[in-house]
C-alpha cells in the first residue's frame, strides 16, 4: 500500500514541524496540515517566514522548501480528511481541568472529536495514526468510534508517538534516535504499519524504525518522558544536598555521567523542568497506574513531580531569603521566560511559577526573553488565577532589551538558558544595578568567578 495523500489534524508544535519534514522528505506525497485555529493556519501560510507560529531553528528552511509544493496548511478539516489515505491526529492532550481525573488524567476530548469527525466524513478506507501522546489503550476507544459508523469504511489505527524535543525539533526529526510504530498484529494491521514504515524509510535507516503492538507503543511514549523527567528531578534533588555539603552538582553530574550505564545527558540541574509534556505525561501515568489499583507504582512516579514543584519553590525562596527576606517593591529582572532555550513555548515554564511566588511577595518583575511576547507572559500568569489581570500587568513588565531589564534592579534571575545571556556586557549590567547586586542563575550558564570578580553576589543551583 503506497500512501499518496496525508492529512494531519493539529498544526501545533508537533503537527507543524513533523509534517514539514515528512513532506520535505517525500515530495511525491501531498501533506495537508489542518487546524480549527484560523490564525495559526494563516501564520503557517505567511510569506514572511519569521511569522511562522512556532520558532524552531531550521524550520523556516524546511517550510520554505515544501510549502505549496506538497505541503499545505488549511482550515478545511473535512476536505483534507476526505482526500487522505492516512490521517495523523496531532491535537493537544492537556491535563484535565475538570471532573473525574481533574489535574491528573489527559483530556481526550479533542482526540475524540477528531475520531468522530473522521468517522463522519470518511468515505474511503483510512489509516489513522495517533501522533499525539495518549494514555495506553486509547486506540481501543478510537477504534470503537470509527468502527461503529456502519458505512463499510475500514480503518486501521496506528500509534506513532513523537519524540522530538522543542528547540531541536528539526534536528530530532531529520535524525531521530528511533521512530516507533505500533499497530494491530493482523494482516491488515501489519500492512498499515508497513505503509508508515515506508514513509519514514525515505530518510530514517530501517534499523531505527521500531515496530511493536499498539499498547507497547502508546505506553513507551509516557515511559520515555517519565524516565527523562525522572533524571532531571533526581539531579535537582541532589543539587540541594550539594549546596549544604559543599559538593558541586556539575562535578557530580560529570562524575556519574561518565559511567556508560548512566550516561551524560539530562543531568543538568535547573530551576525545574517545564514544557507541555513532562508534567502532563507523568501525571497521566500516575493516573493510569492508580486506575489499575497500582498505588505504589503511582506514588513512585508522582515523586518526580513533587520534587520538581519543590525545586521551583526553592529557587524563589532562595531569592526572597537572600534579598533580606523582603522583596516588596524591589525590581527583579528575569532573563528568560521560555521553558528552555530556542523555543517560544512557555507551557509549564518554571519562570511562570517563580514569578508568581515573587509577585505574592509584592516584587516588581521585569522580564526579557528573546522570543516570548508580553502578551504570552500575561496569559501565562492570568491562567494561574492568583491575582487580577490588572495586578499582573502592573507587577510584571516585559522589555525588549536585557540592559533595560537589569537597570536599577536589585537582582537578576536566569530562568532560561538562552546562549545570548552569556555574551552580555556584565560589567555594564553591574554598574547600572542597585547594590549589592545579586544574580541567581537557575540554569548554571553564567561564569560565576567572572561575575563575582565584577562584584556580583552569585547564587548557582547545586553549588
Ligand atoms: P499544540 O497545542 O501546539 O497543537 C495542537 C493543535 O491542535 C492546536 O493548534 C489546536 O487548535 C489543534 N486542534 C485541537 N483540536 C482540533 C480539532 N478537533 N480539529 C483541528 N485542530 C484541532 O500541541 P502540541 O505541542 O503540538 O502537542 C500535540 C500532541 O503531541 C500532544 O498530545 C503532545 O503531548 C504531543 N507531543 C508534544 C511534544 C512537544 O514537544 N510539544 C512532543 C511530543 C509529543
Ligand atoms: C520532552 C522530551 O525530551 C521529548 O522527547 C518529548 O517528545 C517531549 O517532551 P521538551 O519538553 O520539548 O521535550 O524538552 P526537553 O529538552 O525534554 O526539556 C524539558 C525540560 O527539562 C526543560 O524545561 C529543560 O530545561 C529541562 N531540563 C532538561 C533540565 O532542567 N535539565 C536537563 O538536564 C534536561
Amino acid at each position: 500500500m503506497k500512501i499518496k495523500n496525508i492529512c494531519c489534524i493539529g498544526a501545533g508544535y508537533v503537527g507543524g514541524p513533523t509534517m514539514a519534514v515528512i513532506a520535505q522528505k517525500n515530495p511525491d506525497i501531498k501533506v495537508t496540515v489542518v487546524d480549527i485555529n484560523a490564525a495559526r493556519i494563516a501564520a503557517w501560510n505567511d510569506k514572511d517566514l519569521d511569522k511562522l507560529p512556532i520558532y524552531e531553528p531550521g524550520l523556516d528552511k524546511v517550510v520554505a522548501e515544501a510549502r505549496n509544493r506538497n505541503l499545505f496548511f488549511s482550515t478545511d478539516v473535512d476536505a483534507a480528511i476526505e482526500a487522505a489515505d492516512m490521517i495523523f491526529i496531532s491535537v493537544n492532550t492537556p491535563t484535565k481541568t475538570y471532573g473525574q481525573g481533574k489535574g491528573m488524567a489527559a483530556d481526550l476530548k479533542y482526540i475524540e472529536l477528531c475520531a468522530r469527525q473522521i468517522a463522519q466524513v470518511a468515505k474511503t478506507d483510512k489509516i489513522v495514526v495517533e501522533k499525539s501522546t495518549l494514555p495506553v489503550r486509547t486506540a481501543q476507544a478510537i477504534k470503537s468510534i470509527l468502527h461503529n459508523t456502519g458505512n463499510g469504511v475500514q480503518f486501521q489505527i496506528l500509534s506513532n508517538p513523537e519524540f522530538l524535543a522543542e528547540g531541536t525539533a528539526v534536528q530530532d526529526l531529520v535524525a531521530p534516535d528511533r521512530v516507533l510504530i505500533g499497530g494491530e498484529q493482523t494482516k491488515e494491521g501489519l500492512e498499515a504499519i508497513q505503509a508508515l514504515v515506508d514513509i519514514y524509510a525515505t530518510w530514517v535507516p530501517l534499523e531505527n524504525i521500531l515496530t511493536t503492538n499498539l499498547w507497547s507503543s502508546e505506553l513507551s511514549k509516557l515511559t520515555a518522558n517519565a524516565f527523562l523527567a525522572q533524571r532531571v528531578s533526581s539531579i535537582n534533588a541532589l543539587s540541594e544536598l550539594c549546596e549544604v555539603t559543599g559538593a558541586d552538582v556539575n562535578e557530580v553530574a560529570i562524575a556519574i555521567g561518565k559511567d556508560s550505564r548512566i550516561g551524560p545527558k539530562f543531568l543538568k540541574a535547573s530551576v525545574g523542568f517545564g514544557g507541555s509534556c513532562f508534567q502532563k505525561d507523568i501525571l497521566n501515568l500516575v493516573y493510569i497506574a492508580k486506575s489499575y489499583g497500582l498505588n505504589e507504582v503511582a506514588d513512585y512516579w508522582e515523586q518526580v513531580i513533587i520534587m520538581n514543584d519543590y525545586q521551583k519553590r526553592r529557587f524563589a525562596s532562595k531569592i526572597i531569603q537572600t534579598l533580606y527576606n523582603t522583596i516588596s517593591g524591589k525590581k527583579i529582572a528575569f532573563l528568560g521566560w521560555a521553558f528552555k532555550k530556542d523555543t517560544n513555548d512557555t507551557r509549564e515554564s518554571a519562570a511562570i511559577y517563580v514569578a508568581d511566588q515573587l509577585m505574592e511577595e509584592q516584587a516588581n518583575i521585569t522580564v526579557y526573553d528573546p522570543k516570548v511576547t508580553a502578551q504570552q507572559m500575561q496569559a501565562d500568569l492570568n491562567y494561574l488565577n492568583t491575582r487580577t489581570e490588572e495586578e499582573n500587568e502592573t507587577n510584571l513588565t516585559t522589555v525588549l532589551d536585557p540592559y533595560e531589564a537589569s537597570k536599577d534592579a536589585h537582582a537578576i534571575a536566569v530562568l532560561t538558558e538562552w546562549d545570548e545571556f552569556k555574551t552580555y556586557d556584565w560589567q555594564k549590567i553591574y554598574d547600572e544595578m542597585k547594590k549589592p547586586a545579586f544574580v541567581f542563575d537557575g540554569r548554571g550558564i553564567l561564569d560565576q568567578s567572572k561575575l563575582e570578580t565584577i562584584g556580583f553576589h552569585f547564587y548557582a543551583i547545586g553549588k
